[in-house]
């Protein structure tokens, strides 16, 4: 690249596109049908196929919220496929607390039962609704949201995912239970230490 390039408009340009940082929309694409697993080089339809959630259908209902999960980790079929899913139970009265899947969107189908979901933007508003069975709702992507079960009654719901691995970062666990200085933690929640203490006793 020659000196005089500097001077010419279109080599800003260039320069800019070249250094700007790749977004990517979602999960990389592949270039095959599906992803082998390693040393292998022949499947058959028991690895296309999850029996993870058969439990769902013969257990009790939980006691706790919980989440039961089909993505690339459990699943693996799913890698380089750009989906997954979540079957999410929640006793009464239970919440899924505030948190965000970094990496993709999240499509919330109630099955059954009530909830009370929200999701806050860039912009700090806060978006909310109950929804009834049969309802969907739709977490963007990377917000951070909640779902709560307002009602006496226990609540079921699929949610589905355009990652094979959406990633899940809590709030309350990621900034109280990760060792980050009581003091950054005290001055950035405008409290003091003891307070900040004792949000982090009630998590452990
Ligand atoms: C499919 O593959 C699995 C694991 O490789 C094997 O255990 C199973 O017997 C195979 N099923 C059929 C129908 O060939
Ligand atoms: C949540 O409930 C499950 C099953 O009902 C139980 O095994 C687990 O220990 C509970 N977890 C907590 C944190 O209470």
């Amino acid at each position: 690249m020659a000196f005089r390039d500097l001077r010419n408009p279109f080599f800003f340009l260039l320069l800019a596109l070249a250094t700007s940082p790749v977004v990517l929309a979602g999960d990389p694409d592949i270039t095959s049908d599906f992803v082998l697993p390693p040393n292998t080089n022949a499947v058959n339809g028991s690895f296309f196929t999850f029996t993870g959630m058969r439990c769902l259908l013969d257990s009790s209902p939980p006691t706790n919220f919980t989440v039961l999960k089909a993505t690339m980790a459990e699943f693996p079929a799913l890698g380089g496929q750009s989906v997954s899913y979540a079957v999410l139970s929640f006793p009464a009265g239970s919440v899924n607390p505030p948190h965000t899947h970094p990496r993709s969107a999240e499509l919330l189908f109630l099955i059954d039962g009530y909830l009370e979901v929200g999701f806050v933007d860039t912009a700090n508003k806060l978006y909310t609704q109950t929804l009834q069975p049969g309802d969907l709702f739709v977490f963007p992507k990377g917000l951070v949201h909640y779902q709560y079960c307002n009602r006496k009654t226990p609540a079921i719901a699929i949610s589905a995912f355009g990652s094979a691995s959406a990633g899940t970062v809590s709030v309350p666990k990621a900034v109280f239970t990760t060792g980050i200085d009581d003091g950054i933690l005290a001055k950035s929640f405008k409290t003091d230490a003891a307070t900040v203490d004792k949000i982090k006793a009630g998590l452990a």
